[in-house]
Parts: structure tokens; sequence; C-alpha cells
């Protein structure tokens, strides 16, 4: 088939998880700069999906592979899904995450219990050779904490309070994180749906092959 699949990032964490939950496909995984691809990306979506798509199909304009990309970010229900999409650039690109958790905090003052309701959306888009996209989302479901705790994990993780835990996303461990964070969850679905899409593809090409002899 000659595929191969290319993670539209330069984030080398992603493409190491990325890289072990699609090895059984038996393709190639490369990131942006190992297929030297280096499109101008405009991320000037509404949506996570829309952002997650124009990302990979700026790289899969250059290439034509199966190209993955992810959009993520925290959405806060009592400040309408604030920051959402602009989760990074919330505040300015530059200001640290004590000053942005904290803000969000000070937000959420007289909110109670489930008022104060977030969660970490994830969404990944694929776009196929042929020009077809398939997107999965997954989301990590928890409240905002009425102050920061726990050192590990990055960004919003610690005011992300987690009830089955009763811990923030920063205090749990990273193979915790792993096991039930919304990105891990996007991409074991996105891997699903790649097997199945491979598969058929295979399928097919057996099809026609029976057909000629
Ligand atoms: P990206 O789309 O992966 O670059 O994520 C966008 C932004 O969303 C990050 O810069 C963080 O602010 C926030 N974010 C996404 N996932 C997480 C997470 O797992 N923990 C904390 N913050 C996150």
């Amino acid at each position: 088939m000659g595929h191969r699949i290319i993670f539209a990032t330069g984030n080398e964490g992603k493409m190491k998880e990325i890289r072990l939950l699609l090895e059984d496909l038996g393709l190639p995984v490369l990131s942006m700069k190992e297929a030297g691809a280096f499109p101008e990306i405009v991320e000037d979506g509404r949506t996570f999906g829309e952002n997650a798509e124009i990302k990979a199909r700026a790289v899969w304009n250059c290439t034509g592979d199966i190209v993955l990309a992810d959009d993520s970010g925290l959405v806060v229900d009592y400040i309408d899904g604030e920051p959402g999409i602009y989760s990074a650039r919330y505040m300015g690109e530059d200001t640290s995450y004590e000053i942005k958790n904290r803000n969000i905090i000070e937000r959420l003052e007289g909110a109670r219990g489930s008022e104060r309701s977030a969660r970490f959306v994830c969404n990944i888009a694929a776009v196929l050779p042929d020009g077809r996209v398939l997107h999965t989302e997954e989301t990590l479901e928890g409240l905002i904490a009425h102050r920061p705790a726990g050192t590990g994990g990055f960004g919003y993780d610690p005011i992300l309070y987690l009830p089955e835990f009763g811990m923030t996303s920063a205090e749990i461990t990273m193979e915790q994180k792993n096991k039930i964070s919304h990105r891990g969850k996007a991409l074991k679905a996105m891997a699903k749906a790649l097997r199945e899409v491979l598969k058929g593809e295979m399928e097919r090409t057996e099809d026609e092959n029976t057909n000629c002899q």
C-alpha cells in the first residue's frame, strides 16, 4: 500500500504516544519535521475539530499521506466554554499558567458544586490519501478546583479536579493520566478507526487480485 502516517505536531511527547498506539498498524509514523513538511498553518477554526482538520490538511497538501493532527483545550461551563480553542492563547501566549489558572479560579468565584464543571477536550483529525477526513473527540471531565494543586502534567492540569481520584489532573501519575486523558482516548479511538480503514482497503485489494486470476 505504501502508506505513511504523519502526525502534524512538533511535540516529541505526542509523537511518542502516537507511535506506541499506532505501532500495530505496521506503517511508518513520522513527525512533520521527519516528513520534511513545514506548511504555514493558520488555526482560524471555530471548533477543536475545525482546527485539527486545518492542521492536518495543511500537511496533507504537502505530502498526500495519512495525516493526523490534534487540537485540545480546557472548556469551563460557568464562563461559557472559555478558554476553549483559545486555551494556549488565553491571556496571551506568554502569560504563565500560574496566572492563567489563578484568573480562571477568580472568575468562578461564587460557583458551587456542579456549577464548576469543566473538561479537557481533544479532537483528532485524520486526512486520508484520497482526501476524506475522519474525526475522533474525547473528554476528561472534572470540576474547577478552588485552588491549584499538584506539580505534574502541564498547563491547566493543577486546576482540573477529578472527583473519581479526589485529586487534580496535576496530582495523579502520568500513567494514570495517559489512561484517562482526552488525548489518550481520542488517539485510541483514531487508531481503531484507521485500523478499520486499512483493513477495508486490504480486503478490496485482495478482491481485485482475485478478480484478476
Ligand atoms: P494543544 O492543542 O495540545 O496544543 O493544547 C492547547 C492548550 O490546551 C494547551 O496549551 C493547554 O493550555 C491546554 N491543554 C490541552 N491539554 C491539556 C492537558 O492535558 N492538561 C493541561 N492543559 C491542557
